[in-house]
């Protein structure tokens, strides 16, 4: 399957320089999307996470199907004040901007496994930041996983050291 032949390309998306990797034609894809939910669960099964941790919003729409095909749970990671209850929160960078990301204190119980997901790795930013929430809950990451890796930002020099799936990596 030709992934990348899904993903639609958007020059100056949302600020002029920018080449934004679009995969919304993805998703609306039936195979593609069965295709990249199956890769994914594929290559991140052997790491036996407890958990799957997705960044909001897009790390939301592989996350979930990918720990219910691990048949695990999943737990949102979120952009500030939408979490009801308590929260870690992580000040952190995006390739065009910067945000704060926030986590439940409760989701996870100390000591459980987690794989991290998000649609695309960029400058590692929101990845980074999203080890400092599952570190805080004093939980493992011993993964991570994205459909795509922007290579030129070198985002995965900011990450530990376990093993980091992708599925597509543009320049
Ligand atoms: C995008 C993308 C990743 C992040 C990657 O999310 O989905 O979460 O940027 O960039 P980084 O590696 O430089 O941190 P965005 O913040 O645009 O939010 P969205 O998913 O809600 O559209
Ligand atoms: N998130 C950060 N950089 C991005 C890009 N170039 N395309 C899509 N999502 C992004």
């Amino acid at each position: 399957m030709d992934l990348k032949s899904l993903i639609r390309d958007i020059p100056d998306f949302p600020q002029p320089g920018i080449v934004f990797r679009d995969i919304t034609t993805l998703l609306s894809h039936p195979e593609g999307l069965r295709y990249t939910v199956d890769q994914l669960t594929e290559k991140c099964a052997a790491l036996a996470p407890d958990y799957i941790v997705g960044m909001e919003s897009r790390g939301f729409l592989f996350g979930v199907p990918l720990a219910y095909q691990l048949g695990i749970g999943f737990v949102p990671v979120r952009k500030p004040k939408k979490l009801p209850g308590p929260v870690f929160a992580v000040e952190y960078q995006l390739e065009y901007g910067s945000d704060r990301l926030e986590m439940h204190q409760d989701a996870m119980s100390s000591g459980s496994r987690v794989l991290i997901i998000d649609d695309l790795i960029a400058t590692g930013g929101t990845a980074q930041a999203t080890v400092q929430l599952v570190e805080k809950a004093g939980c493992e990451v011993v993964g991570f996983a994205f459909v795509i890796e922007l290579v030129g930002l070198a985002g995965r020099k900011h990450l530990p050291d376990v093993p980091i799936v992708t599925l597509l990596q543009y320049e």
